[in-house]
């Protein structure tokens, strides 16, 4: 599969599906509280997406190959599960960590993001976790532009993650977007410097760095979907869609709600 230019026309409708799911991120923000289940938080951005916003939740019924369509509109991932966790009874209670990860489609464009949702007060080493893994994913934001690589992404994200005596999970990446939910290139969240594809103007894709507090191995639980650590160390993720400009990046998935850049991602 070969990595899809987009167009100024396509770009806008980027811009819209971005956008979007930012909204809805901000939109379920209030309702992640101890008390509440995984399965009202899917409900309420289900009803959102589908009556308020008019777009089609893409993680439902969602099966590549290999996997039993995806039963849930979106993904909610507690503690020690890594990803793709299915919303259900699970009652969130306190000091718990949850990532929301939304993807709507819009006039046929994808927007992807995901961020991280401390219910009540966090653990002290459930807080660094959560920020150096934002860190993480904006640093490698902020390698992206015309004539970088790939490698150069991946090496910024593993470099801060381990600097902090964190690990990156392998076998899940970032992933170009557009028409479809996942598309060429893989964006992989470790790498060496000066290797990999150069990212060229109308690029979009995401980085979603995912990064555990223990060892960086994984399983997959009997449902199919549920990522979680296999030490049962806590993991978190954050993800954003970027579009590669002529001078730089411009992040789609931004709302008046999305935490900024740290410090140590700006400058
Ligand atoms: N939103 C996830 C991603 O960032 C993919 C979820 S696939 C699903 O790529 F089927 F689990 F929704
Ligand atoms: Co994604
Ligand atoms: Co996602």
């Amino acid at each position: 599969m070969a990595v899809t230019l987009k167009t100024p026309q396509e770009i806008e409708r980027m811009r819209v599906a971005g956008r979007l799911a930012a909204e809805l991120l901000d939109y379920i923000a209030p309702y992640v509280k101890a008390g509440t289940t995984t399965g009202q938080l899917n409900d309420l951005c289900h009803r959102h997406m589908v009556e308020v916003q008019g777009t089609i939740p893409a993680p439902l019924n969602y099966a590549p190959p290999g996997y039993k369509p995806y039963p849930k509109s979106i993904c909610t991932s507690v503690n020690h599960q890594v990803c793709h966790g299915i919303p259900g009874d699970r009652v969130l209670k306190p000091g718990d960590i949850l990532n929301i990860d939304v993807t709507v489609i819009k006039d046929g464009f994808h927007g992807d993001s995901s961020r991280m949702f401390y219910v009540g007060e966090p653990s002290i080493q459930a807080r660094r976790l959560v920020e150096v893994t934002h860190e993480c994913m904006w640093v490698g934001i902020r390698q992206v532009r015309p004539g970088a690589q790939l490698g150069d992404v991946g090496a910024a994200i593993q470099a801060h993650a381990e600097g902090h005596g964190f690990s990156v999970v392998r076998e899940f990446c970032g992933h170009g977007i557009g028409r479809k939910f996942h598309e060429d290139p893989q964006v992989l969240h470790y790498g060496r410097p000066g290797t990999g594809l150069k990212l060229e103007p109308g690029m979009t894709f995401t980085i979603e760095p995912m990064i555990n507090a223990g060892k960086p191995a994984i399983r997959e639980l009997a449902d199919g979907w549920t990522i979680v650590t296999k030490d049962h160390s806590l993991s978190a993720q954050w993800e954003h869609t970027v579009l590669v400009t002529e001078s730089g990046h411009e992040v789609l998935t931004l709302s008046g709600d999305a935490p900024p850049p740290p410090s140590i991602a700006s400058g």
